[in-house]
């Protein structure tokens, strides 16, 4: 058996912020405060549901997640965030129209008492909203704003340490500069107002420097530039992304690795959706849109190997549209073409039509990143790419020249193994010889 990290105790509750206090997130917080007081289960969240194998097939050791590690009560968490329209979590829920009313209703004493601070927001980024709530400053006022804000939280709510999770719209397509290479030029950056730093990077950048581990929900930019990644290194506060792998993409995730597994072949797959929330209001702008199609085409490519697997894959034409739909709210519906073809070139399809509800999907997953981000913090684990939290999203940030993982079982075993290792426990490899029972 490995050793058991150290992993530092928790004296204090554990803060979770979000920029972004949307469909996402209050449907997150909302989750949370019913599930604390026993009115839902804490479905779709592997931290919570689910259970780990430990040692041996004969050992039969298999504990919920929740009790094999240390993380922290749900009991013990305080919510925050900021926003750019003033709405309290109970109203920010009501407009979403994710969860039912009375539900709300219910929980709304509470709900209302979590409100956002003043955003750090520039239309440019995000061309289809607008809002007053929102901070002035230069870049660099606004990223000392911020951390001022996350000071403040800290001591209103009781917290020893805060965790920060981007569930704000998706902004432009931009493509990493000299800006962003190095900690010293990002800085000068934030000074100078560089039109290469968007609201998203000046919260990641204000995390990180205060050792706050950040995730980033959705797919533009953000922390995923060297000079948040050196920051990163030297703070230790953990950096993954982006963007949640929920709905589409989520079944394109399980169902491509299987047809590669029985070494069947595919001609196309074509992605379209409707969806009328005010995330799909933004995507409507083709340079918020542009940012989305990139993480969700990235994704065929690296499970399906086309340079190694030619005759299968090499001729794949992959589409993915998003329509809005005011009539959908929340409630996107998603349809997939999938050609296959089989034993002597033979064509067959496949289609799938998912109604899911998109924030019911992304809510667990903002709950798990944030208790394992603490959980890796206090573990002491080297800050930078935390490779191991890939399983949750859609286009996992990697170090430089590696190439992302995007089949969910191989990120679900890496997950694992990697929770085992931090507690002192073996890998499991399944090998399965008499000798190791493994
Ligand atoms: N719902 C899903 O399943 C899912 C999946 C993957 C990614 N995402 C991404 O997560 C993000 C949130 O999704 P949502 O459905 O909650 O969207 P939403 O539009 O309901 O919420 C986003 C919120 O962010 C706020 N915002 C925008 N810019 C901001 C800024 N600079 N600072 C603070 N607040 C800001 C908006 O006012 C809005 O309230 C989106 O980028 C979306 O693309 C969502």
């Amino acid at each position: 058996m490995s050793e058991k990290l150290q992993i530092q105790p928790m004296n204090g509750k554990l803060g979770i912020l979000t920029p972004g206090m949307g469909a996402v997130s209050s449907t997150f917080v909302t989750g949370v405060i019913a599930i604390r007081q026993g009115l839902r289960l804490p479905i779709g969240s592997f931290t919570q549901m689910g259970h780990i194998r430990l040692g041996k097939r004969t050992d039969d050791r298999q504990p919920l997640v929740k009790n094999f590690l240390p993380l922290s009560d749900l009991n013990d968490i305080a919510f925050g965030g900021w926003d750019i329209f003033e709405d309290s979590v109970y109203d920010a829920a009501v407009n979403a129209g994710v969860l039912e009313k009375d539900l709300l209703d219910q929980l709304k004493p509470e709900l209302e008492q979590i409100k956002p601070y003043k955003a750090v927001f520039d239309k440019y980024y995000v061309k289809k909203l607008d809002g007053t709530h929102v901070k002035t400053g230069t870049k660099m006022e606004l990223a000392e704003q911020v951390m001022a804000d996350m000071e403040h939280f800290k001591k209103e709510n009781g917290c020893d340490r805060l965790v920060m999770v981007w569930c704000g719209s998706t902004e432009i397509y931009m493509k990493s500069t000299e800006t962003h290479q190095s900690i010293e030029a990002f800085e000068k950056g934030l000074r100078e107002d560089s039109v290469d730093i968007p609201p998203s990077m000046i919260y990641a950048y204000a995390a990180i420097k205060m050792g706050v581990p950040y995730a980033n929900g959705a797919p533009n930019l953000s922390g995923d530039v060297p000079a948040l990644e050196q920051l990163s290194m030297e703070t230790r506060a953990g950096l993954c992304g982006k963007d949640f792998k929920t709905g589409q993409t989520l079944m394109k995730t399980i169902l491509a690795p299987g047809f590669k597994a029985r070494q069947l072949g595919i001609a196309g797959w074509f992605s379209t959706n409707i969806l009328g929330n005010r995330d799909g209001e933004v995507l409507d702008d083709p340079e918020s849109f542009k940012t989305k199609e990139v993480s969700k085409l990235s994704v065929l490519d690296t499970i399906l190997q086309p340079d190694l697997y030619p005759d299968l894959y090499g001729d794949l034409y992959h589409k993915v549209r998003i329509n809005y739909y005011p009539p959908r709210g929340d409630n996107k519906e998603g349809w997939d073409n999938i050609d296959i073809f089989g034993w002597c070139g033979r064509p067959m399809q496949i289609k799938v039509d998912f109604l899911c509800r998109d924030s019911i999907l992304a809510a667990p997953l903002v709950l798990d990143m944030a208790l394992l981000l603490d959980l890796g913090k206090r573990a002491g684990l080297p800050g930078g790419i935390q490779e191991w939290l890939s399983f949750y999203f859609k286009s996992p940030v990697m170090p430089e020249g590696q190439t992302a993982e995007h089949d969910l079982f191989i990120q679900q075993t890496k997950l694992k193994n990697t929770l085992r290792w931090i507690m002192g426990e073996e890998a499991i490899t399944h090998l399965g010889r008499d000798s190791d029972e493994d």
